[in-house]
């Protein structure tokens, strides 16, 4: 395997003890019942408990307020995100013959690459993110919204909303993004789902096996496709990148350009599905919430804030400590699994005025920290929110009606990290 060191998915390393000193919680985890059917009062009283816990079902450290956060995400000398991708869990001897395929080697690159060498790859993936490119792609998602809504509109009710429209908006628009032909979008939406269980989930070793069998049929896929735009350039994301490296091979090499391709298209789309339905899942029920931005579309951008403070489609995320340090007052070791709680920090009372309720109007809600901070801040963070923008736009203009259906179960899937239904009915 090519740039060993840096390999994309790295094996998770084995359970750490608990720091001396450092209180331990024996019974929580992010996969327990009833935090994944409703995280935040279990995060408040984790919260309110203290800063920082040893997770021992989890074996990471857990801080729980936003300042203890910040911290970590400003000093990534101090706490690395080389653990980001990583399954949460060990992978089987099934899954692992499948990543172990000759031609599987693609290398870490954004979220989950020390510096320099991030910042050398990001320079050239931020300016692929420039406005230009995000505008040019509005009239793209406008129009697949509205044909979205006519299929959704002629169909039976109740409708499932991510079959029908959560789950392909946000993939063809990173699709398109990227520059990847639309003949092949059925394809690509198969190989990029399930990606999530992967990494932060705690699939079956025969799941394992069929995710690890689409992310080597999309890799490959991946490196066809920057083979086509070295030979055939066009107006997209690849096209540039392509051609960044072509201008100068030092500053980012072929294979880093295929592995941002590879990693870009998993970031942009199960996220933004989740935080599509938690849009409707915070609004529709909150009927007067909802008339305002059918009234006002001018409060739709604050109330996507708030959405991504009070209901966030990301509720942790993870680092590694490089070096002893001392966290919430509490010294820690070398090589120490880190998981910041996001559900917690984003209901925090002292940063956000009665932080349990829903309110599209609250002036701070985009001080969350949903997208992160930092150098690694989320790449995708004004794309989501354009996305989510334009479809409550166009669901307010063309179904004003539309609502939950009653007496639905509502379950996300279980992971550590990423929370939305996954199954969502509705009607109009
Ligand atoms: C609601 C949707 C999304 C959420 C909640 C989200 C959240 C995050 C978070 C928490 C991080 C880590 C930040 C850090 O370590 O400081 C991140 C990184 C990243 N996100 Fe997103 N994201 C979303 C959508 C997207 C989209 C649409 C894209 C791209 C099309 C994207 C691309 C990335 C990339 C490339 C990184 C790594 C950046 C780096 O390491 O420099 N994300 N995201």
């Amino acid at each position: 395997m090519a740039d060993e060191g840096n390999s994309y998915h790295q094996a998770p390393s084995g359970k750490v003890a608990a720091p001396a000193g450092c209180p331990v919680n024996h019974s929580w985890s992010p996969l327990n019942d009833d935090y994944l059917a409703d995280p935040y009062p279990i995060a408040n009283q984790l919260r309110e408990e203290g800063p920082i816990f040893f997770a021992e079902e989890l074996g990471y450290v857990v801080i729980t307020r936003m300042e203890d956060i910040l911290e970590v995400f400003t000093n990534p000398d101090v706490y690395a995100s080389t653990n980001v991708q990583d399954p949460v869990f060990p992978i089987g001897a099934g899954a692992a013959d499948v990543l172990a395929a000759p031609d599987f080697d693609p290398v870490a690159v954004m979220s989950n690459r020390p510096e320099p060498d991030h910042g050398r790859i990001r320079v050239h993936t931020r300016a692929g993110f420039s406005r230009r490119r995000l505008k040019t792609l509005e009239p793209y998602i406008v129009r697949r919204s509205h044909e979205l809504i006519d299929e959704m509109l002629a169909g039976p009710q109740p409708t499932e909303f991510i079959d029908a429209f959560a789950f392909p908006l946000p993939g063809e628009t990173v699709f398109r993004f990227i520059g990847f032909p639309e003949a092949d979008d059925e394809l690509l939406k198969n190989w990029c789902s399930d990606r999530k269980a992967f990494s932060w989930g705690k699939p079956t070793e025969d799941e394992q096996v069929e995710i690890a069998e689409k992310m080597l049929a999309y890799w490959r896929y991946c490196r066809e496709f920057t083979a086509s735009k070295r030979d055939e350039p066009g107006d997209d994301f690849a096209s540039e990148l392509v051609a960044a490296h072509l201008a100068n091979p030092d500053d980012i090499t072929y294979r880093e350009v295929e592995s941002v391709i590879y990693g870009l298209s998993f970031a942009g789309h199960e996220a933004v599905t989740n935080l599509i339905c938690n849009c409707l899942l915070s609004l529709l029920p909150r009927r007067d919430q909802w008339d305002q931005l059918c009234a006002d579309p001018t409060l739709i951008p604050n109330a996507v804030e708030e959405v991504v403070r009070f209901e966030s489609s990301q509720i942790s995320w993870r680092r590694v400590t490089t070096q002893a340090t001392t966290l919430a007052g509490v010294d820690i070791p070398a090589g120490t699994p880190i998981f910041m709680n996001f559900a917690s920090a984003n209901r925090q009372p002292d940063l956000f005025d009665d932080p349990d309720t829903f309110d599209i109007h609250r002036q701070n809600a985009a001080h969350n920290i949903s997208f992160g901070k930092g150098i690694h801040f989320c790449l995708g963070a004004n794309l989501a929110k354009l996305e989510a923008r334009l479809v409550l736009e166009t669901l307010c203009e063309r179904v004003p009606t539309l609502r939950l259906t009653e007496g639905q179960d509502i379950w996300s899937s279980p992971n550590i990290t990423f929370r939305g239904p996954e199954q969502l009915l509705v009607e109009w």
